[in-house]
């Protein structure tokens, strides 16, 4: 009957997003934990009178475990599969939050935080692996965006936090909040089925046949899917070994790993993590002032991965790469020049902030979300976890060296020599990816991988043929 089809079709569809939308929460917790150290460092410093170079530690602790974290859940979720990944990431989310909200001294919370570290990695390797996945090939880029929109609500969220709680001084609470998105991210993981995928590369097809069902329109979609899924497990080599035999792979975890230190090295996090410094740095010294610029900085970060989630596919990935990288380069290249002149006046203040908040823009819009969504496209369903492990285990590295070179940076380089330096490389960043970074929009995973392991070239993998 036709309305029941649509009746049926209508809640598939719902049932997609709802899976989706819980596979982002991940991204939630992601968010949060990157957000909150900010706001926490200062009031941390001063309960445990710790040095700088203790700060640096754990700040960055969570980094390394991070890196960790990614490395380990390319092993489990392969073995256990995407979704006991997530539960597992879900569980330490919660030892972690708890432990850090605790701590009685400084060795304890950074102990909390490599935990906490660990989770975030296994949630930021398994979360866009899984959608991918899952998600039907015409939304895929949505869906990993609606990821990094999680991760963004996340920072600002922290921020705002940070900001509510900053009054009181109670650093012990800006943690341990972030116990309950983890509770609530743990309960909704039990729901999730497994990926289809996964389900298939262990010879459970029908399983997959079932899950697929439940999550596409129709029978005969689901049907052609799992033939695809069929067709690209047909090569038998995995991982470590593949990297060794297939030269084809490497280049695709090449790209995978070139694509997240162009992430990193857009500068980002420097903003991320040092958002109050850089409003300092641009004239405004009054304390609340910088904290509700930081509060801005997370929201317009939230509010332009929406612009991403419209264009990643409709425009595809590569126009959209390009023209957020020369937004990039023109933020950071022209509050350079602005601090090399010098900011006076009040005008000249607000400038630099737009200048600022446009380079957010031009990240939030871009590389922010369509990274994750190529890193989880490019690797051959054999080689994924192996190859997204190593880009994933990239982006935490890369994050770790940025945020601990940045300070350094300013007092060897200067002010405006540091900003121009990230303006450089994202000029070279739009360079790398007219050359090399492939377009994948509306390109099933499978006809991906077919060109790959064919031999063409990295940015001829996403042709129709
Ligand atoms: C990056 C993070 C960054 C965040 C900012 C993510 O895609 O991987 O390093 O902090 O975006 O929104």
């Amino acid at each position: 009957m036709p309305g029941n089809t649509h009746n049926s079709r209508t809640s598939n569809k719902m049932m997609t997003f709802f899976v989706c939308f819980l596979a982002a929460l991940a991204g939630l917790l992601f968010g949060l934990d990157i957000g909150v150290i900010a706001g926490a460092l200062p009031f941390i410093a001063k309960d445990f009178n710790v040095t700088s170079h203790q700060q640096e530690w754990i700040v960055s602790s969570m980094m390394f475990g991070a890196a960790i974290g990614a490395i380990g859940s390319g092993w489990m979720s392969s073995r256990l599969g995407r979704k006991k990944s997530l539960m597992a990431g879900a569980i330490l989310f919660v030892i972690g939050s708890l432990l850090s909200a605790t701590a009685s001294n400084p060795e304890m919370l950074i102990v909390a935080r490599v935990i906490l570290g660990l989770a975030v990695g296994v949630a930021s390797y398994t979360a866009p692996l899984y959608l991918s996945e899952i998600a039907p090939e015409k939304i895929r880029g949505s869906m990993i965006s609606l990821y990094q929109l999680m991760i963004t609500i996340g920072i600002l969220a922290a921020y705002l936090s940070d900001t509510a709680f900053s009054f009181t001084g109670n650093w012990r609470w800006m943690l341990g909040v972030i116990t309950i998105p983890a509770i609530l991210l743990l309960i909704g993981v039990f729901f999730l089925p497994n990926s289809p995928r996964w389900l298939a590369a262990k010879g459970n097809f029908r399983d997959a046949q079932r899950v697929l069902d439940r999550l596409r329109d129709t029978s005969e979609q689901a049907k052609r899917e799992l033939d695809e899924i069929r067709e690209s497990l047909k090569i038998k080599q995995s991982g470590w070994g593949l990297f060794q035999s297939n030269s084809n792979f490497r280049r695709a975890v090449f790209l995978g790993v070139l694509l997240q230190v162009m992430q990193q090295f857009t500068g980002m996090n420097v903003i991320m993590y040092y958002a109050p410094k850089i409003f300092e740095i641009a004239g405004f010294t009054n304390t609340t002032e910088q904290m509700w610029g930081t509060v801005i900085v997370g929201l317009v970060n939230v509010l332009a991965t929406f612009i991403a989630i419209g264009l990643v596919d409709r425009w595809g990935r590569k126009p959209t790469l390009t023209l957020g990288f020369l937004v990039m380069a023109a933020g950071m290249g022209i509050l350079g020049t602005m601090l090399h002149m010098g900011i006076q006046s009040p005008g000249a203040q607000y400038f630099a902030i737009a200048m600022l908040l446009m380079f957010i823009v031009g990240f939030a819009m871009s590389a922010g979300p369509l990274i994750w969504v190529l890193c989880s496209e490019i690797q051959p369903l054999k080689g994924r976890d192996f190859g997204i492990t190593v880009s994933t285990a990239t982006n935490w590295i890369a994050n770790m060296i940025v945020g601990a070179t940045f300070l350094t940076m300013l007092s060897s380089l200067g002010n405006a020599n540091t900003f121009w330096v990230y303006a450089g490389l994202n000029i070279f960043f739009i360079l790398l990816t007219l050359w090399l970074i492939p377009e994948t929009k509306g390109i099933s995973l499978e006809h991906i991988e077919r060109n790959l392991m064919s031999g063409k070239a990295l940015r001829n993998i996403g042709a129709r043929d």
